[in-house]
């Protein structure tokens, strides 16, 4: 997505080989047009594949996933992340390990909110080494619904996230996939 990976170049700061900061535009100020066209470019590309749910993971995920949810006219749920492990029957959990951060959290999703049978389609902004959407894929697994796509906002290539979260099954598509990036330089894939 050409206009995503201008506003990369323009506005994103990477912090060494391995973080994007993307404050002025993603996770602390947002761009409001950009995450409109990209939730446009999500619903334009998963549009007939026949999903019914979308799911994000708080909190970074939730504008370019509101975006997509109202651009397919569909319910978006936000996943939760508590600290500890909660003892009840409607709640499935998983523990996900974020590399980046060095942090780990409980996955939390009420099965209320995940009806057997749902077809889901995951918007998040970063995919590093797909550990949060593996997360994802075994709590919708765990609720009787399917993972059937994953969008994602911007993709560090060099992590192996894609390549894991396709042999899942999933339709990953990344709006902009990072191949190598440095204090004074990001390239892109060839796409
Ligand atoms: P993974 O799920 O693909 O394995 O990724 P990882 O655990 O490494 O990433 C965990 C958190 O770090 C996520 O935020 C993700 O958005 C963020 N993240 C990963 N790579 C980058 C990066 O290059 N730049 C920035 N700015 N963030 C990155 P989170 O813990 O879910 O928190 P939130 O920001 O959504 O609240």
């Amino acid at each position: 997505m050409e206009l995503l990976k201008q506003k990369i170049l323009s506005a994103g700061r990477p912090k060494n080989n391995n973080v994007l900061l993307v404050d002025s535009f993603i996770n602390h100020q947002v761009d409001i047009e950009l995450m409109q066209a990209i939730g446009q470019e999500f619903a334009h590309y998963y549009a007939e594949k026949g999903i019914t749910r979308i799911v994000t993971v708080e909190s970074s995920g939730i504008a370019p996933a509101a975006m997509t949810a109202l651009a397919l006219k569909l319910p978006l749920v936000i996943l939760k992340k508590q600290s500890s492990r909660i003892l009840d029957e409607d709640i499935l959990q998983t523990t996900v390990h974020s590399f980046t951060k060095g942090t780990k959290y409980e996955l939390t999703l009420k099965h209320e909110f995940m009806p057997k049978g749902e077809r889901v389609l995951l918007i998040d902004d970063f995919l590093a080494s797909g550990d949060a959407a593996v997360g994802v894929h075994t709590l919708i697994t765990q609720a009787g619904a399917q993972l059937y796509g994953i969008g994602i906002v911007i993709e560090k290539a060099f992590q192996g996230g894609h390549e894991r979260l396709q042999a899942m099954g999933c339709d990953v598509y990344s709006l902009a996939r990072i191949r190598s990036m440095n204090e004074n330089q990001i390239e892109f894939m060839d796409e």
